[in-house]
């Protein structure tokens, strides 16, 4: 069982790679009884400013959850600041622990994706617009990547071979800041 809270729909997707049972956060919220019984439970959020989104510490404070094992997972930009241990220290303040908690992010480079390859080709859409405010198309014309690339990587500090590599930023992007 896991719940989720996305704005953009990257822990949306990471929810959904990690069970089949997925409840939304803000949907739940609505319910009166919200005691949850499972084998796993897992919370899956964004970061916003260093910390869980308010309304995600609000869901749990005000939840009950029956489980062996309790687990969040936060999706973030760049910068976790420290959110692993402002997390279980949340979690200490209301009587709970979560069995396994981590943040690490993998940093792209240029990556072939359609996108990448149509902004290359200078049919960005709005580009005019771009380049009327900015000056210059968002390609970075560094060594590519393909997207598989960064997928290995995600799946090594998912698998057991990175269960040990905690708040880490891999930068997947073929030596384009050497
Ligand atoms: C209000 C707000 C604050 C954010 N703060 C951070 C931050 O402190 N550090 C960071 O690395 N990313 C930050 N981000 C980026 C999000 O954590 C990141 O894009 C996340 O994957 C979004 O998840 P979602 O698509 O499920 O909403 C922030 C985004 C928003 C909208």
């Amino acid at each position: 069982m896991v719940f989720y809270f996305t704005a953009t729909g990257n822990s949306l997707y990471v929810a959904k790679h990690l069970d089949d049972e997925l409840l939304s956060i803000p949907q739940e919220l609505n319910k009166t009884n919200r005691h949850y019984k499972a084998d796993r439970i897992g919370i899956i959020c964004p970061l916003f400013e260093f910390e869980i989104p308010a309304l995600v510490k609000r869901f749990i404070c005000d939840s009950e959850f029956e489980t062996n094992y309790f687990y969040v997972v936060v999706t973030y930009g760049c910068h976790h600041g420290g959110v692993a241990e402002r997390t279980q220290d949340f979690l200490k303040s209301i009587g709970r622990e979560a069995n396994y908690i981590n943040i690490n992010a993998v940093a792209p480079g240029a990556t072939v994706t359609p996108a990448h390859l149509a902004n290359k080709a200078g049919e960005q859409p709005g580009g005019a617009k771009m380049l009327e405010y900015s000056r210059h198309f968002v390609y970075f014309p560094g060594p590519e990547c393909d997207p598989m690339d960064q997928a290995n990587a995600c799946l090594f500090l998912a698998s057991d071979m990175g269960k040990h590599v905690k708040g880490q930023v891999i930068q997947v992007c073929n030596g384009a800041f050497l």
